[in-house]
């Protein structure tokens, strides 16, 4: 399967997925790399591993729809078979739904429903939960809302209010790329349907 990873910072979940590639029985490669940004470890990351990237800036086009139809259209030249958003903190817009909703997988470092958006992890300390986790998901047009594919257990420590978050989000992000190569590699080998907003991977 041909996967296009779009990225915002870091990378390590895009890295995560550079290492899993290298395996051929994985059953996928990473045809380009996009972002949403220059400068971030993300698109280095996809450079050392000789992978396309491209960057699409909101900023550099006239306004939120244009930025979606150029991005979709960049995307799109790859032909991906699905679309992997690693630490995407955009919201992606219509025209980008039209064309790939359905086969988009994102991951989100919270137990879903529970804690959308930006600020996952914050939310859920502040709430005081117990356990949070991460949740990889096909994205629809709500923000985190889309089916959810799996989930990831983490236990939160009473250390972790000291920090605002820091070390439960590194312990989140340490599942959540197992938990990702796992589910994409599935997804790529098996396929998947959606049913009734559930999503079936044949086992
Ligand atoms: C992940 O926890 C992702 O769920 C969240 O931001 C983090 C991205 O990390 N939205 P990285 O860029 O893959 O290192």
């Amino acid at each position: 399967a041909r996967l296009v990873v779009l990225v915002s910072g870091s990378g390590t979940n895009l890295q995560a997925l550079i290492d899993a590639v290298a395996d051929p029985a994985y059953g996928a490669r990473i045809v380009a790399v996009g972002a949403d940004r220059a400068d971030i470890a993300g698109l280095e990351r996809a450079e050392a591993a000789g992978i396309p990237t491209f960057v699409h800036r909101i900023a550099d086009h006239a306004d939120r729809a244009a930025w979606d139809v150029a991005l979709t259209a960049s995307v799109a030249a790859h032909e991906p078979d699905l679309v992997v958003t690693a630490g995407f903190m955009k919201i992606l817009g219509p025209e980008f739904l039209g064309a790939f909703a359905g086969r988009t997988v994102n991951t989100h470092p919270a137990l879903l429903p529970a804690f959308p958006g930006a600020h996952g992890v914050p939310d859920a300390l502040a709430y005081g939960v117990k356990v949070t986790g991460c949740t990889v998901h096909l994205v629809d047009a709500g923000v985190d809302t889309g089916p959810i594919i799996a989930q990831g257990v983490v236990e939160v420590l009473d250390a972790d209010h000291a920090d605002g978050g820091e070390a439960l989000h590194e312990r989140i992000k340490t599942v959540e790329r197992t938990l990702l190569v796992e589910v994409v590699g599935r997804m790529a080998r098996e396929g998947h349907r959606i049913e009734d907003r559930k999503v079936w991977i044949p086992a």
